[in-house]
């Protein structure tokens, strides 16, 4: 039976400040961490044992997942003291894995495919690795692939700056898309107990010794990697659940919330337990709240995640933004994150009554975990 193992030890830099407080890997996206959503797709392919590669924060992660009993999963965790880099954290979990091929997933990616067709391809083509590939329309911030269109092989992995589009164009391109079927032949390729990246140091080899091939995705797909990315996979993810329930419903809304009906809600929305939400407010569209959530009166959300147990007073206004567990929002504040640049708020920010945080010239606002913010930006 394949197993799979899914990195979940990186820092996460770039979704700061968000992880310093909640490992990437369990960042929500529509209200379940990334990698819960990621097990319960390998699940539907009859994976039942899964190796988590945790370092940073891993007690958080373990502490969540457990032994997988509530997924009905096995799970183990590598012990990995600092980050050893994605080729050195699957090295640690040899033992798990040496007697099968097994899928390999960033902890950071949404995605929907056929993961039994991926099998199969891989089954079919018979190299050492397959890689799920995806093409995108600017693919100057990724990894590019160059493939063999007839043969489905994978000649040569281009990391970002190795990659210059012909005649400075841009033009869509196959890129990895971060989820991977192995052999564990994979393993005498990664020397042992050193950092070592698998996309840079491990996958450039093996496609030299022609074993490495690509599986072309279709879909939604998207890697968390900023918070731009983060918002708008939570908003993509919204859509994709809603359109595949085929009903009416236009917004994920749990029953046990208290919505006074003189609110709006504006869809797509997604409300998670025990929300309350006060009279004549505006919520949506492209807003995803998490559990235990208080909205007082007049106020308005829109193009917006709001983590659990956040607490928003009065009349207050927030667009583009990212409000991260028990944040605090006084009376009349107003947040607007420009397109790009959102207002990004950790756990438990205070921002205290009528400060106005407008982001402008391309400058994001963000705050770290426990800060009061008593100054306004305009
Ligand atoms: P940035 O610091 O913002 O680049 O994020 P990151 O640390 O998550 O790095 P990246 O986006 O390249 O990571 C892709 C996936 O690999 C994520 O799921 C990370 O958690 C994971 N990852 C990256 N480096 C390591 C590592 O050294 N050890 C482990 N166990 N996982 C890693």
């Amino acid at each position: 039976m394949t197993k799979a193992i899914i990195l979940s030890g990186g820092w996460g830099t770039r979704l700061r400040p968000l992880t310093c407080t909640i490992p990437k890997s369990l960042i929500p996206i529509v209200n379940k961490p990334v990698i819960e959503r990621q097990i319960l797709l390998l699940k539907t392919v009859g994976v039942k044992e899964i190796v988590l590669a945790v370092s940073v924060m891993s007690e958080v992660v373990e502490k969540y997942f457990g032994d997988g009993r509530r997924l009905n999963v096995k799970i183990h965790y590598t012990d990995e003291k600092y980050p050893m880099g994605t080729a050195g954290a699957i090295r640690l979990a040899e033992d798990y894995l040496k007697d099968d091929n097994f899928f390999m997933l960033n902890g950071d990616v949404i995605m929907d495919f056929d993961f039994s067709d991926f099998l199969l391809s891989h089954q079919k083509y018979g190299g050492i690795g397959t890689i799920a590939s995806r093409i995108v329309e600017d693919p100057s911030r990724y990894g590019v692939l160059i493939v063999d269109k007839k043969t489905n092989q994978l000649y040569k992995f281009l990391e970002k700056e190795e990659y210059s589009p012909p005649e400075g164009k841009i033009i869509p391109m196959p890129i990895n898309a971060g989820v991977y079927l192995l052999e564990p032949t994979i393993f005498s390729y990664i020397q042992p107990k050193k950092k070592v990246s698998i996309e840079r140091e491990v996958f450039p080899r093996v496609a030299n010794d022609n074993q490495l091939f690509h599986y072309p995705i279709t879909g939604i797909w998207k890697d968390v990697g900023k918070p731009l990315d983060l918002l708008e996979a939570n908003i993509e993810l919204m859509n994709h659940i809603i359109k595949n329930l085929k009903g009416k419903v236009k917004n994920l809304i749990d029953d046990s919330v208290d919505i006074d009906p003189t609110t709006n809600i504006r869809s797509p929305c997604t409300i998670g337990k025990d929300v309350v939400i006060r009279k004549n407010c505006s919520i949506g569209p492209n807003v995803i709240i998490g559990d235990d959530v208080y909205v007082d009166k007049n106020t308005k959300i829109n193009n917006s995640l709001i983590y659990n147990e956040a607490y928003i007073s009065e009349n207050a206004s927030i667009t583009n933004a990212i409000i991260s567990d028990n944040c605090l929002i006084g009376k009349n504040v107003q947040l607007t994150g420009e397109d790009e640049n959102l207002i990004i708020l950790a756990s438990f920010v205070k921002v205290d009554k009528d400060v106005k945080l407008i982001s402008k010239n391309h400058q994001s606002i963000s705050y770290c975990h426990h800060e009061i913010v008593k100054e306004s930006i305009e």
